[in-house]
């Protein structure tokens, strides 16, 4: 009996021809490849940057650390989290299409060849599915994935949520990047397979998104940016009006969800410029007068709704880098 395919296979076969012929513009990236002292990236790799933004957030890393990545394309932020660890195995880099994983494994060997301290078995790659990954429980310290969730469809993102959160040792991190919508995309553009397995048509709104992670079980969730990344323009795609795509990056902590619910750092810091030398909201916080205090969505929140003229909290802007208080 012949199966019909399914979007999963839609996908596959994409992947499959982008493994063997690179394709450099299949997905837009909005940020060039990193160069970092003594890593020298394979053209190939660039070519094959088919991600968006960035799950490699350097100031964060801990070389002991082990790490596993999603989706690993042609192997550039599998390379570079390798560039940390510099230890065999220490990253585990997974994808479903057996030729994607074997064009990864000859370009981790060109780059090899380009970089002294890189050795090839630095990384284990693994056929596995992100609904379903060869991985034990609490076994991860650092999980990420750049463009690959929002290919799913609602119940197979949150199985994907799910077996990252799984595979996570408690308070481990989980980075994501991918395409987010500023409108949501119509039921036509959705159904479109050809168009979700390029990343164009699957992505969720920020909320939505925000949510599922929470949903998932992470208690602490960092946005880190959130660019422009393409236009759904409404003569291509029938649309009432243009759609805007972001690309998201964050990072979500395996972290117990607080009763009052998850803090999302987004970016806004409230400032005291009181008369007393501390501000203290009774809940934690206590703000030193004139120092900028990071808090999360949650505790944005119920700062503005105290109403004190002496308190300013600012806007999210969507880029944050820690140092903040939940
Ligand atoms: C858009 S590409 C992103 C590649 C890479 N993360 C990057 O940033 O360049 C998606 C990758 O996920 C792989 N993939 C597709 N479906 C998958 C699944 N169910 N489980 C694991 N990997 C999958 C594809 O083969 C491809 O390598």
């Amino acid at each position: 009996m012949i199966l019909p395919m399914s979007y999963i296979d839609t996908a596959h076969e994409l992947y499959k021809k982008a493994a063997l012929s690179p394709q450099v513009s299949l997905c837009c990236v909005t940020n060039k490849a990193r160069y970092l002292q003594e890593l020298v990236v394979p053209g190939v790799m660039e070519e094959m940057n088919y991600g968006c933004g960035t799950t490699v957030h350097f100031g964060d890393l801990n070389p002991q650390e082990n790490i596993l990545y999603i989706g690993v394309g042609g192997g550039l932020e599998a390379l570079q989290f390798a560039y940390f660890t510099r230890r065999l195995q220490a990253v585990t880099a997974v994808d479903k299409v057996p030729e994607m994983l074997a064009k990864a494994a000859d370009n981790f060997k060109l780059a090899a060849e380009l970089n002294n301290w890189f050795q090839p078995n630095f990384i284990k790659l693994i056929q596995g599915d992100a609904l379903n990954l060869p991985v034990e429980d609490k076994s991860v310290d650092v999980a990420a994935q750049n463009c690959l969730f929002n290919i799913f469809e609602e119940d197979d993102l949150n199985k994907a949520l799910s077996e990252m959160h799984r595979v996570l040792k408690p308070g481990g991190r989980l980075y994501i990047s991918d395409p987010i919508a500023i409108n949501p995309i119509p039921e036509h553009l959705r159904k479109d397979e050809r168009l979700r397995a390029m990343c164009l048509s699957g992505a969720l709104m920020y909320q939505e998104y925000v949510d599922k992670i929470v949903s998932a079980g992470f208690g602490t969730i960092e946005i880190r940016a959130r660019r422009p990344y393409r236009i759904l323009d409404k003569q291509c795609y029938a649309l009432a009006k243009d759609i805007l795509l972001e690309s998201i990056e964050l990072v979500a902590y395996k972290n117990p969800i607080p009763a009052d619910g998850a803090c999302v750092f987004i970016g806004e810091t409230v400032i005291y410029f009181g008369t007393e030398e501390t501000f203290d909201d009774g809940k934690g916080h206590l703000v030193q007068r004139d120092i900028p205090l990071p808090v999360c969505h949650k505790t944005a929140g119920n700062l503005r709704a105290l109403n004190r003229n002496d308190l300013f909290i600012t806007e999210p802007t969507y880029h944050y880098n820690g140092g903040g208080c939940c």
